[in-house]
């Protein structure tokens, strides 16, 4: 039978995704508490990161959507960054929490929180799935970070390659994809 993955290694199984998830959403629950709280999903590729850490969470806090388009198609995000949607939430007084699928160059990132920290949040931090820290062309810290990648081009998981393979529930590395 033609299996969708059978060309793709598995980098973090669904058991190791489930546990550093439970794992963030507790750092995070301890850290907010019953602070004012606005978690932003960078659409597209967090979605599922996004909804499996706000289930984990004990805290209950506002939801809000924010989509970003760089230059550029497929593996490398091009050096210009803008909205394609933007959040519908006041940040005014609220501590505000990113949640990003990858964060390779830094760029995508550094663009949010430059739009973001001019609306009035008490705080702003970011939450990575995977962070591709040797990678960096600018300055970005995540505040949390589910897993830290060296190298390797990864699908899945909410991660595509041209649109393909976000909804497969493990993360794998596309063979053959240099980054
Ligand atoms: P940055 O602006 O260079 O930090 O780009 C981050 C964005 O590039 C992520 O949000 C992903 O959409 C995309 N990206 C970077 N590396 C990968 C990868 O290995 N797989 C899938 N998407 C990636
Ligand atoms: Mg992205």
């Amino acid at each position: 039978m033609f299996s969708p993955v059978e060309h793709l290694r598995i980098v973090y199984d669904e058991n190791m995704i489930r546990t550093r998830v439970r794992e963030l959403a507790k750092e995070i629950d301890s850290l907010y508490g019953d602070e004012p709280l606005v978690i932003v999903c960078v659409l597209k590729g967090a979605f599922l990161f996004f909804s499996d850490l706000v289930r984990a969470l004990t805290i209950s806090p506002e939801l809000d959507f924010v989509r970003l388009a760089s230059y550029g198609e497929g593996m490398k995000s091009g050096g210009t960054v803008s909205f394609t949607k933007d959040i519908e939430l006041s940040l005014e007084g609220k501590h505000v929490l990113i949640v990003e699928d990858i964060i390779d160059s830094g760029r995508s990132m550094d663009f949010l929180l430059r739009q973001l920290s001019a609306r009035g949040a008490k705080s702003l931090k970011i939450a990575a799935l995977i962070d591709k820290k040797g990678r960096r062309e600018v300055p970005v810290h995540a505040d949390f970070v589910g897993f830290a990648l060296p190298a390797g081009f990864i699908v899945g998981y909410g991660l595509d390659y041209a649109e393909r393979y976000r909804a497969l529930p493990a993360v794998y590395c596309l063979p053959g994809v240099g980054k």
